[in-house]
This record gives C-alpha cells, structure tokens and sequence, in this order.
C-alpha cells in the first residue's frame, strides 16, 4: 500500500511537471488541478509513513521540498484559473516548473538512493 501510493505520487509529479513544461497547465485545467490536489494528499501519507527510520537530514530537507512543493502547487492553481496576462503567467510557469523539479530531486533522491 505504501509503495502504491508513493509511485501514484511519482506518477502525478511526472504528469503535473509535462504538463508545465509543455505550457499545458491551463487548457489540460481539470487534470492539472486534480493532480496537484491528490499530490497533496499522497505527499502528506508519504511524509506521515516515511518518517520512521528516516536517514540523516529527512526532516530538515523534506520540509524544504514541501515548501518548493506547494510553491508548485500555488502556481498551478493561480495559471488554471486563468487571469493572469501572458507576461505573468511566463514567468509563474517558469518558477513552478523550477520548485517542481527541485521538489521532484529531493523526494527521488530519498526515496531511491539515500535509503
Ligand atoms: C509539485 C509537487 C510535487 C512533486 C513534483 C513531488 C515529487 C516527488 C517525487 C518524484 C518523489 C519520489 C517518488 C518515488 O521515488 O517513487 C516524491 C516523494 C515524496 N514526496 Fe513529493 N512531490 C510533490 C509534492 C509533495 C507534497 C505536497 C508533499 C507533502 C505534503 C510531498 C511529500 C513527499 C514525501 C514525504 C516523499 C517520500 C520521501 C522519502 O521516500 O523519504 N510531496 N515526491
């Protein structure tokens, strides 16, 4: 179960992070908003089953990751709702594609190589 739910997570940050490279955020808005939700929700029962018998320095970059996370997830949802002029919307999707791809660095590299 554990490990479903940490590939599902895996599976949406893929698609959230195409989708923001593509410039698609907006007119895929249905999926994108419901994968950044359910991102949410798979990434807090990872942090809540992963914490046990975490290695050094878990807590302190995880947290960080979260924070790049919902930076990510905060832009998604202000470029789906669509009232930014093209400009702004630029450079929001150039900062959430950066906090997602560090956000996606950290998890990988906890999830795959530092344990
Ligand atoms: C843009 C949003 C996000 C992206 C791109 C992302 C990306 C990732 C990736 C790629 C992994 C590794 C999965 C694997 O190896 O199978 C991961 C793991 C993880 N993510 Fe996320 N994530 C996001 C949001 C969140 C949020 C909001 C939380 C917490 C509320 C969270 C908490 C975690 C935790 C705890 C892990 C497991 C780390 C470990 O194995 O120790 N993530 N994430």
């Amino acid at each position: 179960m554990n490990d479903a739910v940490l590939y599902f997570h895996l599976i949406l940050a893929i698609f959230l992070w195409i989708a923001l490279a593509a410039n698609k955020v907006r007119p895929w808005r249905a999926a994108t908003t419901s994968a950044a939700a359910l991102l949410v929700l798979t990434g807090a029962f990872n942090f809540m089953t992963r914490m046990k018998g975490a290695p050094a320095g878990w807590h302190a970059l995880i947290g960080i990751k979260i924070l790049l996370a919902l930076h990510a997830i905060a832009m998604i949802f202000l470029i789906a709702r669509g009232t930014a002029g093209p400009e702004k919307e630029a450079r929001w999707r150039k900062g959430a594609l950066g906090s997602a791809t560090l956000a996606a660095l950290i998890g990988l590299y906890y999830s795959n190589i530092a344990r």
